[in-house]
C-alpha cells in the first residue's frame, strides 16, 4: 500500500505514470450511485457503513482512478455529535438552529465519549472500504473549520459569507470558541478515519477564499491547524485544498499540510513559485473542461501535467469537485488518458 503511487507522489517521491483521483467522484454523476441512493437521504446514506463503502468504491471500480475519495460530508461529523443538519438536494447542508451568540456556542454538544461512540459507523464504512478496495489506498476527509462553521454560522449555504465575516469582527472570543469546537469535531472525524484504515487525508476549505490573508491567519489558521494536529502524529500525508485561496497558499500550507490541493484559478508552476520548495501538490484540472471536446480535454490535462512537472510530487485531480451533470464516461476516457503520459515530460 505504502507504494501506491498517490501516496508515493503525496510523499515528493514521484512515480513514471502519473497518479489522478477526483473531489466528488463519487455520486450523482454514476448512475450506479443514483440508484443505490434511491429511498435514502444523503446523510442517512453516510451512516450506513454498506452503503457508505459500496459508494467510496464505485468511482474506483468505473473509472481505475488511483484513490477513493471516502464518501461521506462535511456536516456528517456535526450531525453525529448531536445537531439538526440535514442536507437539502440542490441546496447543500441546512442547520436548524445558526449559531450566532455566545450562548449559542455555549449550547453546543460536548464532544465526548457519546460523539466517538457515534463515529463507529464512520470507522465500520472505512473499514469495510479498505478491504474491498485492496491495494488502492482510501483519502479520508473532513472539512476544515471556517468552511463548516460558516455553514453553521449562516444556517446553509451563503454566497458571501457575511454573518460569518461579520461574527469574526465582532465577537472574535465567540467566533474562536466556535471554530475549536469545529476544529476538534472535524479533526477527531479524520483521526477515525486514519484509525481505522485510510491512508491519507485531505482537509477541504472550500470556502475560504472568501477571507483575506489577514482575516484568515488572524481568525481561521490556528483552527485549522489544530484540526490536522490531531492526525499529524499518524504517518498519512495531510492535503490542505482551499477554493479561491491563491493568496492563502503559504498560511494554509503552514497550517500543517504536507500536500496543497490547488484549484483551477491558479496553474501549478504559479503555486510551487509561491510554496516552499518541495511541497507536493494537487490538482488542478478546471472541471468545466470536461463539458468540451475530447482534445480540449486532454490538452487541458497535459498542461496540468507539464506544469506540475517540477514539483516533488504532483497527484493529478480537478480544480474542483465533479458536476453532477458530467459524463462519466468523460472521467474515465481521463483516467485512460492519464494514465498513458509520462510524467516527466516537461
Ligand atoms: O467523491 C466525493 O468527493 C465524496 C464525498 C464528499 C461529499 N461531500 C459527498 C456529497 C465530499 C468530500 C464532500 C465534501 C463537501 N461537502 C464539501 C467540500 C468539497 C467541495 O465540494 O467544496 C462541501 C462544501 C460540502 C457541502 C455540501 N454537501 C454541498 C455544497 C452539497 C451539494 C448539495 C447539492 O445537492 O447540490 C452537499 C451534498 C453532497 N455531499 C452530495 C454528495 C455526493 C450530493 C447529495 C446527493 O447526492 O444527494
Amino acid at each position: 500500500m505504502a507504494g501506491a503511487s498517490v501516496l508515493r507522489e503525496l510523499r515528493g517521491d514521484r512515480a513514471d505514470t502519473p497518479s489522478v483521483w477526483f473531489m466528488r467522484q463519487a455520486g450523482r454523476s454514476l448512475p450506479e450511485y443514483r440508484s443505490l441512493r434511491e429511498g435514502t437521504t444523503m446523510l442517512d446514506s453516510c451512516v450506513r457503513p454498506d452503503m457508505a463503502a459500496e459508494i467510496t468504491v464505485q468511482p474506483v471500480r468505473r473509472h481505475r482512478v488511483d484513490a477513493g475519495i471516502f464518501f461521506s460530508d462535511i456536516v456528517v461529523p456535526a450531525r453525529q455529535a448531536g445537531l439538526g443538519v440535514e442536507i437539502q438536494p440542490g441546496v447543500g447542508p441546512v442547520f436548524d438552529h445558526p449559531i450566532r451568540t455566545e450562548a449559542d456556542v455555549d449550547a453546543l454538544p460536548a464532544l465526548g465519549d457519546d460523539y466517538e461512540a457515534a463515529l463507529e459507523p464512520i470507522r465500520e464504512a472505512v473499514r469495510l472500504t479498505v478491504a474491498e478496495l485492496g491495494t488502492t489506498p482510501l483519502i479520508g476527509f473532513a472539512g476544515a473549520p471556517f468552511t463548516v462553521a460558516s455553514y453553521m454560522v449562516e444556517g446553509g449555504p451563503s454566497r458571501d459569507h457575511l454573518r460569518t465575516r461579520a461574527l469574526m469582527r465582532s465577537q472574535p472570543e465567540v467566533w474562536a470558541r466556535l471554530a475549536a469546537w469545529v476544529a476538534e469535531l472535524s479533526g477527531r472525524f479524520l483521526r477515525a478515519q486514519v484509525l481505522a484504515g485510510a491512508s491519507a487525508v485531505q482537509l477541504f476549505d472550500s470556502w475560504v477564499g472568501a477571507l483575506s490573508a489577514d482575516m484568515y491567519t488572524t481568525h481561521v489558521q490556528a483552527h485549522s491547524a489544530a484540526a490536522l494536529a490531531r492526525v499529524s502524529d499518524l504517518p498519512v500525508p495531510r492535503i490542505h485544498f482551499g477554493v479561491g485561496a491563491a493568496h492563502l497558499l503559504t498560511p494554509m500550507w503552514e497550517a500543517g499540510a504536507t500536500a496543497m490541493g490547488v484549484d483551477h484559478r491558479l496553474r501549478l508552476d504559479q503555486a510551487l513559485d509561491i510554496l516552499p520548495a518541495g511541497t507536493p501538490v494537487q490538482g488542478n484540472i478546471d472541471p468545466a473542461v470536461l463539458f468540451t471536446s475530447e482534445q480540449a480535454r486532454f490538452e487541458e490535462a497535459r498542461a496540468v501535467l507539464d506544469a506540475g512537472a517540477r514539483a516533488s510530487g504532483h497527484v493529478v485531480n480537478l480544480g474542483h469537485g465533479v458536476a453532477p451533470d458530467t459524463d462519466p464516461q468523460v472521467l474515465t476516457d481521463l483516467v485512460s488518458f492519464l494514465h498513458e503520459q509520462d510524467a516527466h515530460r516537461a
